[in-house]
């Protein structure tokens, strides 16, 4: 299973797998269980659907390491469309949250770039009442992300960043970033990152997940903490919940994130019982890595999409 998930990120990886599978038809088949599309319109639709079902919407139009700082222009002014077009149509839902990846905005060619189109996005989401989050990528990106989620944080109260269990390094993160009054999605963690700095087997993970979950939503961050559990894992949700209860946490407090054809049953449950939930919908053509990184998460996803071949 371990081999399984490090050869599918390692095909994530590959340019060769990454210029070829896309054009697939199977492949192209396979992945719409996991998008409702790749244009906006085909998300927006989607975005209806979820707010007339009392579920709150995160966007991300999928892409990342782009090449050039036009590219990550191009994504900015897209954002910037998503939170005007919304603004059209929210009609009195909640509005749609953005989640973006730092690469996608410049990272790689000029952090202050980056920063500069994170904070006008910032700004238009304060102005929609919206919020933008940062994605985790992997570990070679952690240290800049949490620095442009902490210059953010300083001064705007909009921002969300996505922490991953996984990395051995990530409770000094959130003690570090506790004082902003953060936004904080916890995340297993999706790439394939080295037992020097990452836990590597499941229950290890949850362990490091539980306890971190416990410190956002405990007095240290004074209740100031938003605290977004963005996992699957059912039980490890309905452990959480217990586990703060006694603290006085009541279930609005622990808001739930899932990923847009992932077990949307339980969120639905999950929001009857009185947890804020919101699913993250994904589109745009540049899908392939994301993709492999959902079959990684579940190789019998891998069966799901061999079957394609055959419609
Ligand atoms: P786990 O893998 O234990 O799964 C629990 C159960 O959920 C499984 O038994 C299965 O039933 C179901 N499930 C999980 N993944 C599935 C899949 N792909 N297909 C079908 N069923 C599946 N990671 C990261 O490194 N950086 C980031 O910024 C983010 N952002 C992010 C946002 C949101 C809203 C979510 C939900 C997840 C992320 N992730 C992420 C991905 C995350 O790190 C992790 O890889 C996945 O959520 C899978 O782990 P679970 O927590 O769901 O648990």
């Amino acid at each position: 299973m371990r081999l399984m998930r490090s050869a599918l990120l390692w095909a994530a990886q590959n340019q060769w797998l990454s210029d070829t599978i896309p054009t697939l038809p199977f492949a192209k088949r396979a992945v719409r269980r996991f998008m409702p599309g790749e244009t906006l319109s085909d998300a927006m639709a989607a975005a209806e659907r979820l707010r007339d079902e009392r579920i709150g919407v995160l966007f991300t139009r999928l892409g990342e390491n782009i090449s050039s700082l036009a590219a990550a222009d191009e994504v900015a002014a897209h954002y910037a469309t998503v939170l005007e077009t919304d603004a059209a149509r929210a009609h009195g839902h909640g509005p749609i949250e953005i989640s973006i990846k730092p690469t996608q905005l410049g990272l790689d060619q000029d952090p202050e770039a980056c920063f500069a189109h994170c904070e006008d996005l910032v700004r238009r989401c304060a102005k929609a009442g919206s919020w933008i989050w940062l994605d985790m990528e992997g570990s070679a990106y952690t240290d800049a992300t949490i620095d442009l989620a902490e210059r953010l944080m300083k001064t705007h109260d909009n921002v969300g960043i996505a922490l991953q269990a996984y990395l051995k390094r990530t409770a000094a993160d959130v003690q570090r970033l506790l004082p902003h009054r953060p936004a904080i999605r916890l995340v297993k963690g999706a790439y394939d990152e080295p037992e020097s700095i990452a836990y590597r087997d499941g229950p290890a993970v949850n362990a490091n997940y539980l306890a971190l979950a416990v410190i956002i939503a405990g007095p240290a961050s004074r209740g100031e903490a938003r605290l977004c559990l963005g996992t699957h894992d059912i039980d490890l949700i309905a452990q959480i919940a217990d586990v703060t209860r006694p603290s006085g946490a009541p279930v609005s407090a622990l808001e739930v994130h899932m990923l847009y054809g992932i077990r949307e049953h339980e969120l639905r449950r999950l929001r009857d019982v009185g947890h804020p939930v919101y699913s993250l919908v994904a589109y745009g053509s540049a899908w392939y890595r994301w993709y492999m990184r959902r079959l990684a998460e579940r190789p019998a996803n891998l069966v799901f999409a061999l079957r394609q071949l055959f419609p």
